[in-house]
């Protein structure tokens, strides 16, 4: 029986590099016999436009209905001024929240090819392959009271709640032993214990958790220095495993690291392995509708997505022979260009990953 993806491409260049994801999907059905089906939604701006909200029902019950979730990225300059809460980002947390999909994986791998790009030196990025987990339906991106207020004196203030549930650290310290299981075997928690109390808590949760997994190494790190050690050694981590807020910012510094944040896949599991798949990186709306963005973060997501939640893992790793052949045959979009390299346009670079694919012998 074939499955059903769920294709939002939102905003910004969400709507070319998905389309180029799609040009990949395409061909894995129409060549290789994929029994997929797809079915497009609006989220971000785009829905906002359309339907005054950026999550409209149609999105959230047509997501429900599949089997899986190709998203793009949302926001954008147009829609900057809106109230929050109608501003296209709601739409992306909303979905997120609505599925529950409370495991974050951000894998930051550095392709060989690539070890040029990076603005470390390349020893200290070449052969990085670690896996960042952050909790994504918690913590300071959803705890109540949020607001801003008016206080007494007329002056206002704005305030956030960091709030963590045990049940909440405990299933994406979970998640996070799983998957260290299957890799090294070495996982970091990092949080802010010296300061913050729902990360003491969070400390402790992961020190119970890790109980059950007696193969797993467990070591703490605070933030600050978790990003300090990011730069420094970053091949000294495995898995690490964060709150929502830190995994944001961490994920794009470990972007960093692999040349540029336009090859950053994600996916984003409920309980069941259902997912949402996404580049790490934003609509990047000052090189929007230029056809010079990087679509690989998509179509890796895209393999992510075949490999975690749709059971087709010989499906995934035609993709990613076809990234790894792409990218030994010096094409690069803009964002990973180096000299002597051919640069070429988003369309292209798909067009060249279809290719790839076609030409393989698997
Ligand atoms: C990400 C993004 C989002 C986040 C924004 C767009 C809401 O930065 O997926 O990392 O902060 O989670
Ligand atoms: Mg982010």
């Amino acid at each position: 029986m074939s499955k059903k993806i769920a294709v939002l491409p939102g905003d910004g260049i969400g709507q070319e590099i998905v389309a180029e994801a799609v040009k990949v999907l395409d061909c894995l059905c129409d060549e290789f016999g994929l029994p997929i089906e797809m079915e497009s939604g609006l989220i971000g701006g785009a829905a906002y436009d359309e339907h005054a909200t950026p999550l409209p029902a149609e999105t959230i019950a047509l997501s429900k209905d599949s089997d899986a979730i190709l998203l793009g990225a949302v926001g954008g300059y147009k829609w900057e001024s809106l109230d929050i809460s109608v501003r296209p980002e709601k739409g992306l947390l909303g979905i997120r929240a609505e599925l529950e999909l409370f495991s974050n994986l951000r894998p930051a791998i550095l392709y060989p090819q690539l070890a040029a790009a990076s603005t470390l030196r390349e020893d200290v990025v070449s052969g990085l392959d670690l896996m960042i987990v952050r909790e994504l339906t918690g913590g300071i991106y959803f705890g109540q009271p949020r607001g801003i207020r008016t206080l007494e004196s007329g002056e206002r203030e704005g305030f956030n709640t960091l709030v963590y549930a045990e049940y909440e650290i405990e299933r994406i310290g979970r998640s996070a032993f799983e998957i260290a299981m299957k890799r090294d075997r070495r996982l970091t928690s990092v949080d802010k214990a010296n300061v913050l109390e729902s990360t003491e808590l969070w400390r402790e949760v992961m020190e119970r958790v890790s109980k059950d997994y007696p193969e797993v190494e467990l070591s703490h790190m605070y933030v600050d220095n978790a990003a300090m050690q990011l730069v420094r050694d970053p091949k000294q981590f495995d898995v690490m495993v964060t709150t929502n807020m830190f995994g944001d910012i961490l994920s794009d510094c470990a972007a960093m690291l692999t040349g540029s944040i336009g090859m950053l896949p994600s996916a984003s599991l409920d309980l069941n392995g259902k997912g949402m798949y996404e580049p790490i990186h934003g609509s990047a709306p000052d090189i929007a509708g230029q056809n010079i963005a990087n679509p690989l973060a998509t179509i890796l997501s895209l393999s992510m997505m075949l490999r975690y939640s749709l059971d087709e893992s010989s499906m995934a790793e035609r993709i990613e022979h076809a990234v790894n052949q792409v990218l030994d045959s010096g094409l690069r979009t803009r964002d990973i260009y180096a000299d002597g390299m051919q640069e070429v346009s988003c369309s292209q670079m798909g067009d060249a990953v279809v290719k790839a694919i076609l030409s393989e012998q698997l």
